[in-house]
């Protein structure tokens, strides 16, 4: 046990003595007698069967599922994510104990104790405030319980969420004036905001008001929604606070622990919005917690891994198209949760599916898929696959996706899928992926490759035509030793080779990776002049030394091709002309060409 930290060891044992372990456990989970024990499903990780055990004797609990246990003060500890000092003032709070604060606690933390106190204590107030004006009869309410209605939500729900209504600026620090709090708290709980005249206003002013209640049924901030069009922000939140850290917490948690408490949770309905959160849980889904229109946390993942071990992200429909919210749910599975993406019909948020009938948003959280399938799902959805151009792009936006999968089953599995959308053969999909990989960020392995081989190959094309298509290869696939080398020096005259020279060229101006497979989109798959281009990349005859060398060599070539070429022209215009303005010109031509031949030749 981590151990008294300086706390009265008589007042430890009154602690334990006036919190039986049974009693306490019992207060979060269904307990049921059996034997000399009691027995839950276990409250620390999934299970259907209870295999959590409490002994009243010896004042101990033990799960023989994953095999956590502890005392009280332990188990408090764990359920309520606080330390051992957090679990004593839940413990003394609950036996009306007073803990003999300055025993452990510094002069600071207990400074920090009560200002947090203070502020909880203003969200406390102010979500009361809130809530009378809601049905106070005042006139100025009408606006917000039209709101309420039009959105279909029913009093018992409204009452659930403890929403409530912001009437004007002026109402709230009116309210709060009079109970005795220190204006610098007021400011440090967000509710209360200063105007440019200095005066204190309400930060909702005129909202309708959701609060956002903590695991511990405290309410830390609250979600404000402007009732008509303006040019504000449709939510604004409080201000982040020692009590409102926004990383941390997820709507309605406050009541996913509840649920807990009656049954297990087979999965979490991941929505982004207040109203999809309530008009899920209205309609029975109540598994259900926002994230606030922001990316997950790991400190998110952690808490509601505490209640379950699925996780089903409901979120609207075009969120694969937005990096942060992917991330995020790379660390839910980091967390070792599993997370599957509920697809919703195109432009249309939880709430507006459900509203078209609970069956409607069931059907759609049986067809939740993995991450990867899903972002294959929502890639489709932009292109018209009987048009053949269309079909490329989609491939290749696919492709792309299948690469990331993290088992070789995961990406046979996909390729599959892929087959059957377009009818492209598993193979050559196959082909085109190994591409894509290629492609990829890692730098090409470093094999050697014996020099006959490049240059004994093929010997049916002529040195030059095989030097270019192996420059092409060398920075298509990014080798390292092609990486300064503008292919611009090059004279491509092959139809093919003048497209791949054009994409790499257009790519490289732009500063984005290179992509062989996007070649497909504007070349046949079959074009035998790209296949012998990509096939010193399949037969690994891009890396090594004798490659490096051989590039080298290739570009030399290609110069010096160039440099005579042109010195043959210059010699034909200085046979066909008489002019001596012109010879003269064409005469300095020519010694520059000789020039750089023998500087080609000295290296
Ligand atoms: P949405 O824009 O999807 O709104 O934002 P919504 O939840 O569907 O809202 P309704 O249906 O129009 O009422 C999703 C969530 O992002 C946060 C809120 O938590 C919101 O519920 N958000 C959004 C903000 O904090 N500020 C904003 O201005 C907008
Ligand atoms: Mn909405």
């Amino acid at each position: 046990m981590s151990g008294g930290k300086g706390i009265d060891a008589e007042f430890l044992r009154a602690l334990k003595q006036k919190n039986d372990i049974v009693e306490v456990v019992r207060s979060y989970v269904a307990l049921d007698r059996k034997g000399g024990n009691h027995w839950a499903c276990c409250p620390f990780h999934h299970e259907r069967t209870p295999s959590f055990s409490v002994s009243e004797n010896d004042q101990f609990y033990h799960c023989f599922g994953c095999g956590v246990s502890g005392d009280v003060l332990r188990f408090v500890q764990e359920i309520e994510s606080t330390d051992f000092i957090g679990a004593v003032r839940i413990l003394a709070a609950r036996a009306k104990m007073e803990v003999p604060e300055g025993n452990f606690d510094s002069e600071r933390s207990l400074q920090q104790k009560k200002k947090r106190d203070a502020l909880a204590k203003i969200m406390l107030e102010s979500a009361r405030f809130y809530l009378s004006n809601l049905y106070s009869g005042d006139e100025r309410a009408e606006a917000h319980l039209q709101y309420i209605a039009r959105r279909g939500l029913s009093p018992t729900t409204v009452k659930k969420f403890g929403l409530g209504a912001s009437l004007d600026f002026y109402g709230l620090p009116d309210f709060l004036a009079g109970k005795g709090f220190m204006r610098q708290d007021l400011l440090d709980s967000g509710v209360l905001q200063e105007s440019k005249s200095g005066r204190l206003i309400d930060a909702q002013g005129g909202r309708l008001i959701f609060p956002i209640i903590n695991a511990f049924d405290e309410v830390v901030a609250f979600g404000g929604r402007i009732l008509e069009k303006k040019d504000f922000a449709k939510y604004k939140n409080t201000k982040e606070t020692i009590l409102f850290n926004k990383s941390k917490i997820l709507y309605n948690i406050n009541l996913l622990k509840k649920l807990k408490r009656q049954q297990s949770i087979p999965n979490v309905i991941f929505v982004e919005g207040y109203m999809d959160t309530i008009s899920l849980y209205q309609a029975g889904f109540e598994n259900v917690v926002a994230s606030m229109g922001t990316a997950l946390t790991k400190e998110q993942a952690r808490l509601v891994k505490r209640y379950s071990d699925n996780v089903l992200i409901s979120y609207d429909g075009d969120f694969a198209g937005q990096k942060n919210t992917i991330r995020g749910l790379e660390i839910l599975k980091d967390e070792g949760l599993t997370v599957r993406v509920v697809p919703l019909p195109e432009g249309a948020d939880p709430d507006d599916v459900v509203k078209q009938g609970k069956d409607v948003y069931q059907k759609c959280l049986d067809d939740a898929m993995p991450l990867i399938d899903f972002k294959i799902h929502y890639a489709e959805q932009k292109y018209d696959l009987s048009d053949t151009t269309e079909k490329r792009r989609f491939l290749s936006e696919a492709l792309a996706i299948v690469a990331e999968a993290e088992s070789e089953s995961v990406r046979e599995e996909l390729l599959k899928k892929l087959r059957d959308k377009t009818g492209i053969t598993y193979n050559a999909l196959e082909r085109d992926l190994r591409n894509v990989k290629k492609g990829g960020d890692e730098p090409p392995q470093i094999t050697s490759v014996p020099a006959q081989r490049i240059v004994e190959t093929d010997a049916e094309t002529d040195k030059s035509v095989k030097a270019k298509r192996f420059i092409l290869a060398a920075k298509l696939f990014a080798a390292p030793y092609a990486k300064g080398f503008n292919l611009r020096e090059v004279d491509f005259s092959d139809e093919t080779q003048i497209v791949v020279a054009d994409y790499v060229c257009e790519r490289e101006n732009a500063g984005e990776r290179i992509r062989p497979s996007e070649l497909f989109e504007v070349l046949d798959e079959n074009c035998p002049e790209l296949n012998k281009i990509l096939d010193f990349n399949y037969e690994d005859k891009l890396s090594g030394e004798v490659a490096e060398r051989f590039f080298s060599d290739s570009v030399r070539a290609l110069k010096g091709e160039r440099i005579e070429a042109e010195i043959a022209n210059c010699n034909k215009a200085y046979a066909a002309t008489t002019d001596e303005e012109t010879r003269k010109g064409l005469a300095k031509q020519l010694s520059e060409l000789i020039k750089e031949r023998n500087r080609l030749k000295r290296n």
